[in-house]
């Protein structure tokens, strides 16, 4: 069981290779490792995904306050910009969640400065490079550690 649900979406297995001047040398391994580092110094547990299929990113928000998820720390990727199925999963599941982007999205292309999650978001990091999902996870952890207290 799993409070904190990461959700990587699509062409982010390929961090890394992809880009790298926009989206840095970290692969998703060294993200989702820094990720669980920070989780076990809280003696938390997170669960990290990533897919290229909306289908299954959709089916894995589906489930998981079945499997005692508490926050979602999501990147929608590519779907940020086109997904109402995505959208309404997350809104579905009643979930909190941040919306990460590695990268500026509205210092790019117009069609990236259109988000199907910010206004359901708790909050938005995007531009501060991988450190972006870190911030969120230490705002996820605290906002759960002080929920409980
Ligand atoms: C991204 C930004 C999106 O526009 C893009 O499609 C991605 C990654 C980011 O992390 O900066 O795949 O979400």
């Amino acid at each position: 069981m799993a409070r904190i649900l990461i959700i990587h979406g699509p062409n982010l297995n390929m961090l890394g290779q992809r880009e790298p001047g926009i989206y840095g040398q970290a692969t998703l391994t060294d993200i989702d490792n820094r990720l669980q580092v920070i989780a076990d110094e809280h003696q938390d547990s997170i669960r990290c995904t990533q897919s290229n299929s909306e289908s299954e990113l959709i089916d894995e928000i589906h489930s998981a306050r079945g499997r005692g998820t508490e926050f979602v720390l999501i990147n929608p990727a590519a779907f940020t910009h086109t997904s109402v199925a995505l959208r309404d999963a997350l809104a579905a599941s009643e979930l909190p969640f941040i919306e990460v982007h590695i990268s500026n999205v509205h210092a790019r292309e117009p069609f990236r400065h259109k988000s199907y999650f910010s206004d359901l978001a708790q909050g938005v990091i995007c531009g501060l490079g991988a450190q972006g999902y870190e911030y969120a996870l230490r705002h996820a952890l605290d906002t759960l550690n002080n929920a409980a207290h």
